[in-house]
């Protein structure tokens, strides 16, 4: 048996986001790929020479399948099969098992989470959403911003030719709610700027939104920071980047009142996909505050513009956040529960070619 080495069958198995699996005639694992590793949360080592049933509590399913393309000599799939580890959570997997002839091996086997592909379908079903929603807001903030300069414009003639002071209180009060709608529109506009990327790194930014929030929170909020100080440097727009973490960074102490414990993570993502690509590196960078957390009946529509929970809140400080994120080709969400809500930011860690001419 050839369990101990690990060869290489065919190239790219190693990149599969699919967690790929070969097995001897005896049905023991005599290849793992990093996408099983994860899925099993076992190493290679652990994995290799392991007979494929001993890993599960009850692994009739994953056998039955194997039974199949053995018999039909031909590659079987189960769409769904639940698979038991000892001491963790279910796994709901499809299935694919495909004799082949690979030294040793006799089997490939596939397996595929069914959360994660539902999860794809629905995080691409929200984003053509949000992208048509942000279209309608966007032509709409246009059609607005015209009209306003005009009203402000007539307001201010209106109060040089008024007689009576007194009435300049009424003029003011236009021209003033004018500019707070102009700000409004402005915000809504903005986000859309083309990111200027040049190599940064991620803990400088991260250091200046922290002495910003300390400012404006001087007593009360603590910021602890969880770095992975070996992550290389992020080819981004730095102000874009700053804006974003600042955006959930100040949401973070708004919901706590000025009075909680905001954690900061940065850790280093392998085989990631985002926006419809994969990324062998990604930074994945983590806010966690132990506030109230999130409205439920909010949390779905979070990222949409102009929805807002908190007194005088416009609504808009995720969707930029998101926006300028979505231009690095990068994803944010939220998880959140009373007392602890964690937004994930995960950016590709591609180094521009013409930089170093490698990929870190
Ligand atoms: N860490 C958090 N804990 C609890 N609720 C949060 C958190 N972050 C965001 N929220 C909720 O999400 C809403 C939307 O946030 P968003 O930043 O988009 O808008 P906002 O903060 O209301 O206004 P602004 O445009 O000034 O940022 C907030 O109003 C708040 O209810
Ligand atoms: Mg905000």
């Amino acid at each position: 048996m050839s369990a101990s080495s690990n060869p290489q069958p065919f190239p790219g198995l190693d990149l599969l986001a699919t967690a790929v699996l070969l097995l001897e005639r005896n049905l023991r694992i005599n290849y793992a790929n990093p996408a099983a590793e994860n899925l099993f949360e076992l190493s290679r080592k652990q994995l290799l020479g392991q007979p494929l049933a001993g890993l599960f509590v009850d692994a009739a399913s994953l056998m039955q399948a194997i039974d199949k393309a053995l018999m039909s000599r031909g590659s079987f799939t189960e769409q769904e099969i639940e698979l038991a580890m000892p001491a963790r959570h279910k796994l709901h997997l499809s299935c694919t098992v495909t004799p082949i002839e690979q030294g040793t091996a006799v089997l490939l086997v596939e397996l595929r989470h069914i959360d994660q592909q539902l999860r794809i379908a629905r995080e691409e079903r929200l984003l053509e959403q949000q992208q048509a929603n942000r279209e309608l807001i966007r032509n709409l903030a246009h059609e607005i911003k015209n009209p306003l300069g005009g009203i402000r414009g007539a307001a201010q003639l209106l109060e040089h030719e008024l007689g009576q002071p007194q009435l300049s209180e009424y003029t003011q009060v236009i021209i003033s709610e004018a500019d707070r709608l102009q700000a409004l529109v402005n915000r809504l506009l903005t986000p859309h700027r083309l990111p200027n990327f040049r190599a940064t790194n991620i803990h400088e930014i991260l250091a200046r939104v922290r002495s910003l929030i300390l400012a404006e929170y001087p007593q009360g909020i603590a910021i602890h920071n969880d770095f992975d100080i070996s992550l290389p440097e992020l080819e981004c727009d730095p102000e874009q980047i700053l804006q974003a973490v600042l955006n959930v960074m100040r949401n973070a102490a708004q919901a706590c009142h000025g009075k909680g414990e905001i954690r900061v993570i940065t850790r280093v993502a392998r085989q990631v996909t985002l926006a419809r690509k994969r990324h062998r590196l990604a930074l994945s960078l983590q806010v966690e505050d132990n506030g109230p957390g999130v409205p439920g009946e909010l949390l779905e529509r979070i990222f949409y513009p102009l929805v807002s929970a908190r007194e005088g809140g416009t609504g808009l400080g995720l969707t930029i956040a998101q926006t300028f994120i979505a231009q690095h080709q990068g994803t944010i969400e939220c998880q959140s529960e009373p007392g602890r809500t964690v937004f994930t930011i995960l950016l590709p860690l591609t180094a521009a070619p013409h930089r170093n001419g490698h990929t870190p």
